[in-house]
């Protein structure tokens, strides 16, 4: 089973028949043993990853793919094993993988450990490592989740539909730091730098998005005060010369938080620095109901990408089986449209989520009157069934 989580052993799971292999790649010519490293983590991580897989198993039972996890240690659980929150060979593994599937990191146990000790470095690492520059984080209102929303229903009454696309190797997380003497004390800094070439990079991906959606970008930065925003937007406006059927509009990072909560219908592709993203991303998910239901992709200029919840790791709920497992399901679905082109399976795994909670079927986290209240566990096998 997949129950031992935190250890590194490798699935084979071959599903499908062999004629159905060949029929589908004569067909197509399309690959169809995926191997995927799996960091499961912690807190909730291996609870919601455990019900992934099950339906990314469905999902390969159904379309006649094999999908090969090799689960990896990365974070808290990492540390406890080895001393480190980043073993080289989840990097090595990782990086010889065709994508990465990651639960979540972090917990009270670790945190008190210094900077570059912590859970978080995992996560950090990996990005850093894996050149991961560009985080995708759609923040959708299922229809069904109307009553989830923690806005007025008039707000939302068009729905909301928003792809953040955060910035993740650059900024503040990973420019210079340290602490120095001053006459006020010790001090401390974080760095915020952008190149240029960091700039195009993501503008780019944020540019190619728009573009197969409403053509709406929203640039979001603090030009106002700082540098690193001047540049930043300097740069996003060269960008947006090579897509001219695209709207650029420029918003400071103040308003934007405001307008997240004061029109949210407004936005399409919000582009943005790491730290903003970090913290838009999250307002943009209570939104949609709650954070239980952001899935993200974090992609370089390759076809590989990391797949995560854009949640935390939820120690407060871990092991009870209540936490919410579609972001992560979700998350999956983007690895098979964005890493391995499978458009009808992720659709199969989006269309099966939606038709899940139409029928009424909610975790705690989304749960309102007059639905029925689920756990982890169940939530996967509801998904299973419907994509069956
Ligand atoms: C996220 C998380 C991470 C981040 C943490 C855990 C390092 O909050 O993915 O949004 O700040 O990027
Ligand atoms: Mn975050």
């Amino acid at each position: 089973g997949f129950k031992s989580f935190c250890i590194t052993k490798t699935f084979s799971l071959s599903v499908g028949n062999a004629q159905g292999f060949k029929k589908i790649y004569l067909k197509g010519g399309i690959k169809m043993n995926y191997k995927i490293a799996v960091v499961a983590g912690d807190g909730i991580g291996p609870e919601v990853m455990e019900q992934n897989i099950l339906v990314l198993n469905e999902i390969g039972k159904k379309f006649g793919h094999t999908f090969e996890y090799t689960h990896v240690l990365g974070g808290g659980c990492a540390i406890d094993k080895y001393g480190e929150p980043l073993p080289q060979e989840t990097i090595d593994i990782c990086k010889a993988s065709d994508s990465v599937l990651l639960g979540a990191v972090g917990g009270w146990q670790w945190d008190n450990l210094p900077g570059d000790k912590r859970p978080e470095r995992a996560l950090l690492g990996l990005r850093g490592a894996l050149g991961l520059y560009a985080n995708l984080r759609p923040a959708t209102l299922h229809d069904a989740l109307k009553d989830a929303c923690p806005l007025k229903p008039e707000l939302v009454a068009d729905g909301v539909d928003i792809m953040v696309v955060r910035e993740l190797t650059g900024g503040m997380y990973f420019g210079e730091k340290g602490r120095k003497q001053t006459d006020m004390g010790e001090a401390a800094y974080d760095v915020e730098q952008y190149s240029e070439k960091e700039v195009e990079r993501i503008t780019r991906k944020a540019f190619e998005i728009a573009r197969k959606r409403k053509k709406h970008v929203t640039n979001v930065d603090k030009q106002n005060v700082l540098e690193s925003s001047r540049l930043w937007r300097k740069v996003v406006e060269e960008v947006a010369k090579d897509y001219p059927e695209v709207t650029l509009e420029h918003m400071l990072v103040d308003n934007c938080a405001m307008q997240l909560v004061k029109d949210p219908a407004q936005f399409d592709v919000v582009l943005t620095e790491n730290m903003f993203g970090d913290i838009l991303s999250d307002e943009a998910s209570m939104v949609t109901g709650s954070i239980g239901m952001l899935a993200s992709a974090s992609l370089n200029d390759t076809k590989f990408g990391l797949y995560e919840p854009s949640g935390g790791s939820a120690p407060d709920i871990a092991g009870k089986g209540i936490a919410n497992p579609i972001a992560t399901i979700l998350s999956a679905a983007m690895m098979l449209r964005f890493s391995f082109d499978l458009d009808k399976e992720a659709d199969a795994i989006e269309n099966a989520v939606a038709a899940v909670l139409k029928d009424g079927y909610r975790t705690i986290d989304i749960m309102s009157e007059g639905k029925e209240q689920i756990g982890t566990a169940q939530m996967g096998d509801k998904i299973c069934e419907y994509i069956k």
